[in-house]
This record gives structure tokens, C-alpha cells and sequence, in this order.
């Protein structure tokens, strides 16, 4: 018997003008959390679709328990008992949690075609139960919370017996709570005799659940080690290949005039009496935990929700945005979590998602000049160190973080007077986070202001020159530079300061 119930040999994969994969090695023992970690582009996600039968490998080899085999499709894989949970989840909506976990696989009333519903309902919460989640299991997937839909993946995944479990960047959009109980999760499996392979670019993370770690970079096998035997530094320097100096490169700049003020600002149900001020020269920080209403203030004022009361004034001047047309005119940006949704056109190219935010700049007479918008698209390819065989490449096929860039290649084009940027460096490498940081700098440097919205602290402290933390809604407080710590904040966020101040 192998010591491995997992073993990848030598994989190779090549895409159009991308070699992928180049000869890489990775092993999986019984009841680990292998973590995969690597720079955006370097190959995690395409190494796990080709273990979960989602991409066909040129070449290599795959055993399982030293047994080669030969996966064809993700069906295939899942009789294997290999089951992937992606990003974006594999769940139908409007079907309820019992139904999503045995689709395809209902069980029936004798051999009638009808649904034996009843049992379907009781094999879904003794799976649930097998991983000690409390859900209803009649309850829609759509009026469940990512992280329950998260839990249903995992349900669905054990339902199938599976012994490998591969977790493609889980905890992008979890809050801290659910990332405790995604954690307590794993712990269970692993007892349960199931291996786990993790992606993640939070490190943190992975000193906390990792036994051992495999790294890549740039589709290269770089080598595997206990967790314990390796440091930050050790990770960060043979995922980027170099020594990361300063992990944020914050330059304080001279605070310039007011540019933006937003004044007592409130949707219903969202949030109520928000004021603030962006100067220029500042980053500024809007922090609290998820759902405290920092993303939907950011939507008020990028005009793409209405507004029940408050006043918006750019530069002195009262102004209205009722639409993210009338945002963008008035060159305020917004730079949206949800790259997928709102921030990409997965269907188009890097270069004319880049330029789309603003092709009118690049108009001459009538027509665009399409020398300059490829030049344009060259030089934030080549800033922002976009991986990508060219700039005529289709979002769709760059790496999770390199889809990022382009969202920020497309609104540092715009040249907005204020940007906000929410959870800018969700997803993205160690090494391609500074480059971010220090283009926020050059651009508070040529005199724009940033908002920047963010739940990683060590970010919002190393980056930001004032920070405002909201709380349910309302804004609890700011501090400055100079005051802020974690401790501060979270007790901000958390509310713990108003309820001290009520008592
Ligand atoms: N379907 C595809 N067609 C063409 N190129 C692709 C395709 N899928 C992936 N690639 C390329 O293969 C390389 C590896 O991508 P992959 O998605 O595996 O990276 P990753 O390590 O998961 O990165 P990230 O951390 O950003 O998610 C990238 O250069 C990517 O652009
Ligand atoms: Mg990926």
C-alpha cells in the first residue's frame, strides 16, 4: 500500500501560449490539510480541475491509494471519490438544501418514479449531522448564506463518500465567524478519514490548519514541507522568488484639500447618518466586520443605489449621483468585490475590458484609436504584472487574481478624482498586493483620493493615513494613523465601545 492516497506525477499542461503546468509533483496522506499556495497564475486552480476531471492533462500521472487511474470527467472523479468545492458553487438556487445534496440521485418511492421525499430529507440531515452543521434542509440554497452554501457543497461532497476534498480559496467570502466554523469543519473531516487540499493566499490561515504546504510559482514545482518546519518569510520568499522587503510600502504624503464630503447619508436597511471626508493626498480606511453596510455606503455613493437622505459634495460643490454613469462623469470610481458580477466581462478581452470604463478618451474624430488602446493595455499589463500571453487573451482564462488587475487596470484608466476600492486584494498573491499598495500611492501622489474598504487589517493599518469603522450601519468612529491598532478597531466593530459609553 502507498503511503499517499494521493500521488500527482510530473503533471503537464500547456494552454494556448501559456505552459501551465510544468512537470509538478504533489502527494496527498490520509487525514492531512495539504495547503497549495502560490502566486496568482502559478497553477493551483488549473492542478486541481485537472485532479477533479474538469481539464485533461498533456502529461503525467495520477495514482490513487498507488493505484494509477485515469480521470476523464468530474463525474468520474466524484465516483473516485475526489470532490472539489469551487469558488463559485455548483448549486441550483431554487432547489432546497436536501435536494442540491442528492440531485441527480433522489431517492424513490419503490420503483415508481416519484420521489420518496420523506428520505430524502432524512439522509440529508444525517449527512448535515455527519458534519455537525444545523441547516434546514427544506430551506431554498438561494435564501442561505455563503457559507451555508459553502456547507452544502461539503455536505454534497461527503454524500459521495469522498476521500479528497479540494478547496479552491474557501475562505475568500466568509466573515470570521464562519471561518472559525469552516476550520472546526475540516478538523471533523480530517477525523473522518478524508484528506484536504486547501488554496488559499492568506497565510495566516494556513499556519493555522496546514500540515504540510506545496509551492509553486509560475508553473513550477518549487517543493512540499511540514508547515511547522517553515516561517512567513520562508513562504512568501519561495512563493515570489525573491525577499519581499515591505510587505506595505505606505508613503505619507502632505494632506491636501477637500474633495469629497458626504454628509448624513442613509439608505433604510442599510445604513443611516454617514458623514465623512476624503482629502486629498489621504488613503482612507473604511473598515467593520462583513456586513456592517461599508459596501452598500460605497454603492450610495457610486450613484448604483438611491439614497433615502445625505448630501454628496465634490470639491466644495453639492453634487447628485443617481447612476454609476453619473459617478464615473463626475470621476469618482468604484472598484467592486465582486469581480465577477460588476467588474469584469468575462467574454471580452484584457484590452477591452481595460479601456471599456473609458473608450471615449481614446476617441479620435470618430472612430477609436486602437494604436493607443493597445499601448494603453500594454502598459498596465506590464505595471500591474497582469500574467496573460497577450493582451488579446480572454478574461475568462487569466488566474482568479489576475482577473483582479484587470478590474484595477480598467479604473486607474478612468483617471477618477476618487476611487473606492472594496476588498481590492481579495484573492491576490503577497507579491502582487505591493504592487497594488504602491499604486495607490502614485495615484494619491498625482492627487486622487482612495477609499479603500477592507476587512484584513494589517492592510487597513499598513496602508491607510485615517481609518472609519462602521458598525450595523452607522459609523462608530475614526481614528487616525498614529492611534489605530487592531484592538481599536475591533472594538469599534464590534460595538463594544457604544456599549460601554450607553452603560
Ligand atoms: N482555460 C484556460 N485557457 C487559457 N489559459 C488558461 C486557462 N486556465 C488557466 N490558464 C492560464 O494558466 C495559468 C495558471 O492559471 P491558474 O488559474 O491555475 O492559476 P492559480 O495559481 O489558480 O492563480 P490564482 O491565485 O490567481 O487563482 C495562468 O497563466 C492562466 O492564465
Ligand atoms: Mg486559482
Amino acid at each position: 500500500m502507498s503511503e499517499y492516497v494521493l500521488e500527482m506525477r510530473n503533471v503537464t499542461k500547456r494552454f494556448p501560449g501559456v505552459l501551465a503546468l510544468d512537470n509538478v509533483q504533489f502527494n496527498l496522506r490520509p487525514r492531512e490539510v495539504h495547503c497549495l499556495v502560490g502566486e496568482n497564475g502559478a497553477g493551483k486552480s488549473t492542478l486541481m480541475k485537472i485532479l477533479s476531471g474538469a481539464q485533461p492533462m498533456d502529461s503525467g500521472d495520477i495514482l490513487l491509494s498507488g493505484e494509477r487511474v485515469d480521470i476523464h470527467s468530474p463525474h468520474h472523479a466524484q465516483q473516485l471519490g475526489i470532490s472539489m468545492i469551487y469558488q463559485e458553487f455548483n448549486l441550483s438556487p431554487y432547489l432546497s438544501v436536501a435536494e442540491n445534496i442528492f440531485l441527480g440521485r433522489e431517492p424513490r418511492i419503490g420503483r415508481t418514479p416519484f420521489i420518496n421525499w420523506s428520505k430524502m430529507y432524512c439522509d440529508a440531515r444525517e449527512v448535515l449531522g455527519r458534519i455537525r452543521v444545523d441547516l434546514d434542509v427544506r430551506k431554498p440554497v438561494n435564501e442561505c448564506s455563503v457559507a451555508q452554501q459553502q456547507m452544502v457543497e461539503i455536505a454534497k461532497a461527503i454524500s459521495f463518500n469522498s476521500k479528497i476534498i479540494v478547496m479552491d480559496e474557501p475562505s475568500a467570502t466568509l466573515t470570521d465567524h464562519e471561518l472559525r466554523a469552516l476550520f472546526d469543519l475540516i478538523k471533523t473531516l480530517r477525523r473522518q478519514d478524508i484528506g484536504l487540499i486547501y488554496i488559499s493566499h492568506r497565510l495566516e490561515e494556513i499556519f493555522e490548519i496546514g500540515d504540510r504546504l506545496t509551492i509553486m510559482r509560475d508553473g513550477q514545482y518549487i517543493g512540499t514541507n511540514a508547515v511547522c518546519d517553515l516561517t512567513r518569510d520562508d513562504i512568501i520568499r519561495m512563493m515570489v522568488g525573491r525577499e519581499l522587503k515591505d510587505e506595505f510600502p505606505k508613503e505619507i504624503m502632505p494632506r491636501g484639500a477637500e474633495r469629497l464630503r458626504v454628509e448624513g447619508l442613509a439608505r433604510r436597511g442599510a445604513f443611516q447618518d454617514v458623514s465623512f471626508s476624503l482629502h486629498a493626498g489621504e488613503i482612507v480606511g473604511l473598515t467593520g466586520l462583513v456586513g456592517a453596510g461599508r459596501t452598500e455606503v460605497a454603492r450610495a455613493v457610486f450613484g448604483a443605489d438611491a439614497i433615502d437622505a445625505g448630501t454628496i459634495a465634490l470639491d466644495g460643490k453639492p453634487i447628485t449621483v443617481t447612476s454609476p454613469r453619473d459617478a464615473i462623469r463626475q470621476g469618482i470610481g468604484l472598484l467592486t468585490e465582486d469581480r465577477k458580477g460588476q467588474g469584469l466581462v468575462l467574454g471580452m478581452t484584457v484590452r477591452e475590458n481595460t479601456t471599456l470604463a473609458n473608450l471615449k478618451s481614446l476617441v479620435r474624430i470618430l472612430f477609436v484609436d486602437r494604436r493607443r488602446e493597445r499601448a494603453v493595455a500594454e502598459q498596465y499589463v506590464k505595471e500591474l504584472q497582469i500574467k496573460t500571453p497577450s493582451i488579446e487573451q480572454t478574461a475568462q482564462n487569466l488566474s482568479g487574481g489576475n482577473q483582479q488587475k484587470v478590474v484595477l487596470a480598467k479604473w486607474l484608466f478612468t483617471q477618477s478624482k476618487i476611487l473606492i476600492f472594496d476588498e481590492p486584494t481579495r484573492g491576490i498573491d503577497v507579491g502582487a498586493k505591493v504592487e497594488i499598495y504602491k499604486l495607490m500611492n502614485e495615484l494619491v501622489r498625482r492627487g486622487a483620493c482612495v477609499l479603500m474598504i477592507s476587512s484584513e487589517l494589517p492592510e487597513v493599518l499598513g496602508m491607510c493615513d485615517r481609518i472609519l469603522v462602521m458598525h450595523e450601519g452607522r459609523l462608530a468612529g475614526e481614528l487616525s494613523r498614529a492611534d489605530a491598532t487592531q484592538e481599536r478597531i475591533m472594538q469599534l466593530a464590534t460595538g463594544a465601545e457604544l456599549a460601554a459609553a450607553k452603560a
